[in-house]
């Protein structure tokens, strides 16, 4: 059995391509201990995700290994999987909670609702401002477009709509870990659950526009335990793949002369980004409920598989079937997954990707790469799929502070307002020390 994680796991592609070619669409691998069925076919991943003849689960209980006790108890990413919620559920009780996950992230993320387009005015708002903190060192620069502007924007999004109030230093290093599946992970998840356990008790008694609020009032009889699993899943969403989405956009526009950023046409950028660069590269286990066969290899009831995004879309059968130079993409890729379990977050996503581009577009005369394409810095976890840092030098086509919104004339208490500058900096400081410590 192949192990996943060798040590050129970082260049993907390597590593899936020689599995296709050992294997064909569907491999034996060992993932950190756990043998496991990796699947790299386009249909394949399509077919598992479809899930038509019902023979997949991804409830744990359904993985024979687990119930079994074979699973070792550390298992770095037992507890990402151990998480529960909608990720994890089956049938009826899936139904359920997708309905709350819809009706709570309707107001945010369909644009036609007030509560949409405060929340976009304020990540435009915390977008400029982060632009204007570059701006302080000069017109011209070099800056990391991670840790200076994606994860920074994404943390404080992550903010407004969890409803943390302000993101401190460790619940901000705790969502770094939480898709890391490192030594870390289950006392930063254990942690996290805590905060977003005390803010759903809380808004329990006083709701706010945020998405525990919305949550509750959609399934009130939810206890503050499977609010805050909800509330978990919306941070590293946010926090981690959303920034990823972000940078790998920026990826297109700096190295691709093919990308087209004219207004209008960010979006279609974004969802190119989505489709080379899926940030939920891997997906959470799979179990078969009974003996099936897929891709030609047989599957034995219990046995976990995963699904791989990344290499779907390296699939020539997928691959193959679109132009690389066209600025149209396809709208068949499965960065959002598909089926029942496809990503209810990916509009809001998209949209926030979105904004936090466009604004680099307009406030930057120019912004261009100081490594070339190979030599990037990419984060090694086995989900997602994101760049450490993103080293740019750019000069600013105004570098004057940017002026008061009148949303934040009008609604001075509210965050996007006026602390956001303080934190903006505060946080950008803190991500520049923890990236130099990682790099050591
Ligand atoms: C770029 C950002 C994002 C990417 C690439 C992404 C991708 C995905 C994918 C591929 C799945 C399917 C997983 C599976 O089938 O096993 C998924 C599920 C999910 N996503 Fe996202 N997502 C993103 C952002 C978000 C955001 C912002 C939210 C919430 C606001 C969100 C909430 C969820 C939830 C709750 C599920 C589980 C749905 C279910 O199992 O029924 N995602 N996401």
């Amino acid at each position: 059995m192949t192990p996943l994680l060798t040590r050129d796991f970082d260049v993907r592609a390597a590593t899936y391509e020689s599995l296709r070619a050992a294997h064909g669409p569907v491999a034996p691998i060992d993932l950190l201990g756990v043998p496991c069925w990796f699947v790299l076919g386009y249909a394949e991943v399509l077919e598992v995700l479809r899930n038509d003849t019902g023979v997949w689960s991804k409830r744990l209980e359904d993985w024979r290994g687990y119930t079994q006790g074979t699973v070792p108890a550390d298992w770095p990413l037992l507890p990402a999987f151990r998480a529960g919620g909608v990720p994890f559920a089956e049938g009826r009780e899936h139904s359920e909670l997708r309905a709350a996950w819809s009706a709570a992230l309707r107001p945010f993320q369909d644009r036609s609702q007030g509560a949409a387009r405060r929340l976009e005015a304020r990540v435009r708002r915390q977008a400029d401002e982060l632009i204007s903190l570059l701006g302080e060192r000069g017109a011209e620069g070099n800056a990391d477009l991670v840790d200076e502007y994606a994860r920074p924007l994404m943390l404080m999004a992550v903010d407004l709509l969890a409803g943390f109030g302000e993101v401190g230093d460790e619940v901000m290093r705790d969502i770094r870990s939480l898709l890391d599946g490192g030594p870390q992970t289950a006392e930063a998840s254990a942690r996290l659950l805590d905060l977003c356990g005390r803010v759903c008790a809380d808004r329990r008694r006083a709701p706010e526009e945020d998405f525990p609020s919305r949550l509750i009032a959609a399934w009130p009889e939810c206890t503050d335990e499977q609010a805050a699993t909800a509330v978990m899943h919306l941070v590293s969403m946010l926090g981690e793949l959303t920034t990823a989405l972000i940078c790998g956009t920026l990826l297109e526009v700096l190295y691709q002369e093919t990308a087209d950023t004219t207004t209008g046409m960010i979006r279609e950028t974004v969802n190119r980004a989505a489709m080379v660069h899926p940030p939920y590269a891997n997906l959470t286990f799979r179990f078969a409920l009974a003996d099936t066969v897929l891709g030609g290899t047989v599957i034995a009831a219990g046995d976990p598989v995963m699904l791989s995004v990344a290499a779907a879309h390296t699939d020539p059968s997928f691959a193959g079937a679109h132009d690389p130079s066209s600025v149209f993409s396809s709208r068949a890729h499965l960065a959002w997954g598909a089926g029942a379990h496809q990503c209810p977050g990916g509009p809001l996503a998209t949209t926030l990707a979105t904004i936090a581009v466009e604004r680099l577009q307009e406030r930057m005369a120019w912004l261009e790469p100081t490594l070339p394409p190979d030599r990037l810095p990419w984060r090694s976890s086995v989900l997602m799929r994101g760049l450490r840092s993103l080293p740019v030098r750019y000069g600013l086509r105004s570098p004057s502070p940017v002026p008061p919104s009148p949303e934040r004339r009008s609604a001075p208490a509210e965050s996007g307002g006026a602390g956001s500058g303080r934190m903006l900096r505060r946080l950008v400081r803190i991500l520049r020390r923890d990236e130099r410590r990682d790099e050591r």
